[in-house]
């Protein structure tokens, strides 16, 4: 992506570089995170206005402790370490770090000695008076006077401290654990910090962090989305020239809104494909074509192909085996149909950055637990090259980009989805009477969940069918039916999760609903466990 003023995160392993690259990116500047140990070259050639150093888990002393290039000092631009960065900065650049005497974990109170650019204007809600030693609270502009010190809140988790800082940097803040919370040298535009201002926790992390870059690295906030779309367009234009693409469309938000940003680019030369499964949810495929040929008047085939997967997958009760099986019989169908399209050279992916930053450190314990559906076995039999428009995008960024291509609300903010549908949501053996089933009290379920004003502060909602009868009594009657569980989680990135605390009225409906209009239900059960230790899907 050609963006001039840009920022570089060299990543150490730290849970939090993702954030600090949003956080830069919420500022209109472009960032993007690169390993660690990335070769000067790819340094130059990616030509930042400054560069982060991430924390990360290590010790600068660890015998393994992974370091940068040194050069990266005299490239002439300005440098933030942050944390394990800060170390780090220290020890390579003459100063000296020793194992803390106490850990500093969580919130630490930070007193500034210098707020003339990194920490310029740092607001904060608490004032220490040194006359009085007590704190004051208030709400305006802090300045500096004789007897009272700027103070703000901030994250702090390391085990090292720095002992003695390298020549040319002064201290700029301390904390009463740590003498040298940030230092900077300012001839050499080289500043450290040892706590996080990527996380919220930190009260004035953001302003920091665009005195970093605004005030420091004097990049000017050109990283809209409008920019976005207009550089990206021309880029896939160029790529692609006067081939075909394809692109699997699952419903999804990222692969709709990434053929939306290539049907813009290329228009009728993109043909997306899309394949009922046999285990979408009701009304899913008519949905996403009506939206996708209407609102854009895309190239789209729709392939129903829900018997075939459902004969493949009759007697198979392995969670794991229906993912499979469900990945393979997608690949195949996809194959067909775009076989049928002359001059494909191109497979199109809504493939996201945080699935292709090249580090391990943000691989999450999901992909190991359960394997997840993709396409990427598309590659090999095809022979065609990859357009991932979307690769530089947080999933946040993919919506903002949606909305400002026009995407209705009903795409841009719908629950994920797993390829493998509802037959991972069907506990043991997959029919089409249970698919069903399903489908039916799952619409209940989205429903209710839609008319409560609940689906847009839920992560995913949905029902699951066991694999039990029990005893229910209808009319007069004795019956012995299905169960249905109803799950509901909140979450942030689905990495761990949160059962929702729906209203037992809203509970009281769906389960009436429920029971009432689907024909083979006669019992409903709230999920309540969170992830972990459970996960979000049954299966
Ligand atoms: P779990 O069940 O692992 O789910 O807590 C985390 C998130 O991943 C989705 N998920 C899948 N998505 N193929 C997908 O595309 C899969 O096989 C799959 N399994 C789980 C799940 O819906 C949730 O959002």
């Amino acid at each position: 992506m050609d963006f001039k003023e840009k920022i570089l995160i060299l990543d150490f392993g730290s849970q939090y570089t993702q954030l600090i690259a949003r956080r830069v990116r919420e500022q209109n500047v472009y960032s993007e995170i690169l390993p660690c140990n990335v070769s000067m070259d790819r340094i130059k050639e990616f030509s930042p206005k400054g560069i982060i150093l991430s924390g990360g888990p290590s010790s600068v002393y660890d015998k393994d402790a992974p370091l940068p290039d040194k050069e990266i000092f005299n490239l002439g631009i300005p440098i933030l370490g942050i944390c394990y960065g800060m170390q780090l900065m220290a020890r390579m650049l003459g100063g000296k770090v020793a194992k803390s005497s106490k850990r500093e974990y969580g919130r630490a109170a930070l007193i500034i000695d210098d707020d003339s650019d990194l920490l310029k204007a740092v607001r904060s809600g608490v004032r220490r008076q040194k006359s009085e030693g007590k704190e004051n609270r208030t709400s305006h502009a802090q300045r500096k006077t004789h007897n009272s010190k700027l103070q703000t809140v901030v994250w702090m988790s390391h085990g090292d401290k720095i002992e003695k800082y390298p020549k040319g940097f002064t201290p700029i803040a301390h904390t009463d654990n740590s003498p040298v919370a940030a230092m900077a040298d300012k001839g050499r535009k080289f500043y450290a910090l040892q706590f996080h201002p990527e996380v919220v926790h930190t009260e004035n992390g953001t302003r920091i962090l665009k005195n970093f870059v605004f005030g420091i690295c004097k990049c000017r906030p050109t990283w809209t989305m409008h920019s976005f779309i207009e550089t990206t367009t021309k880029e896939i234009r160029e790529k692609v020239g006067r081939d075909r693409v394809v692109c699997a469309i699952s419903g999804g938000v990222d692969s709709a809104v990434a053929a939306v940003l290539i049907n813009k680019a290329i228009g009728k030369q993109l043909t997306c494909i899309f394949v009922d499964n046999g285990v979408l949810r009701k009304g899913e495929a008519k949905k996403v074509e009506d939206t996708l040929k209407k609102h854009f008047h895309m190239n789209i085939v729709c392939v129903d192909a829900s018997e075939r997967f459902l004969k493949k997958l009759s007697g198979v009760s392995d969670p794991e085996r229906k993912r499979k099986i469900i990945g393979n019989e997608f690949i195949r169908v996809f194959e067909e149909e775009a076989k049928k399209i002359k001059g494909v050279k191109y497979l199109a992916q809504g493939t996201l950055y945080p699935d292709v930053i090249e580090s391990v450190s943000f691989k999450g314990p999901s992909a190991m637990i359960k394997s997840h559906h993709n396409v990427g076995g598309l590659l090999k039999n095809m022979k065609l090259k990859l357009v991932e428009p979307l690769r530089e995008l947080f999933k946040d960024e993919v919506r903002v980009l949606g909305r400002e291509m026009g995407m209705p609300e009903e795409i841009i903010g719908r629950h994920p989805f797993p390829g493998p549908g509802l037959a991972i949501r069907i506990i043991d053996k997959v029919t089409s009477r249970r698919a069903d089933i399903l489908r039916k009290a799952d619409a209940i379920v989205l429903e209710e969940i839609k008319k409560a004003g609940l689906y847009n502060e839920i992560w995913q909602a949905f029902a699951v069918l066991l694999p039990i009868k029990t005893v229910g009594v209808m009319g007069d009657e004795r019956t012995y039916e299905n169960v249905i569980a109803v799950r509901a989680v909140k979450s942030v990135d689905g990495m761990t999760a949160d059962w929702a605390n729906i209203p037992y009225e809203v509970l009281g409906i769906i389960s009436n609903r429920i029971i009432n209009e689907v024909k083979g239900v006669n019992r409903v059960v709230y999920d309540i466990s969170s992830k972990p230790p459970s996960t979000i899907e049954w299966e």
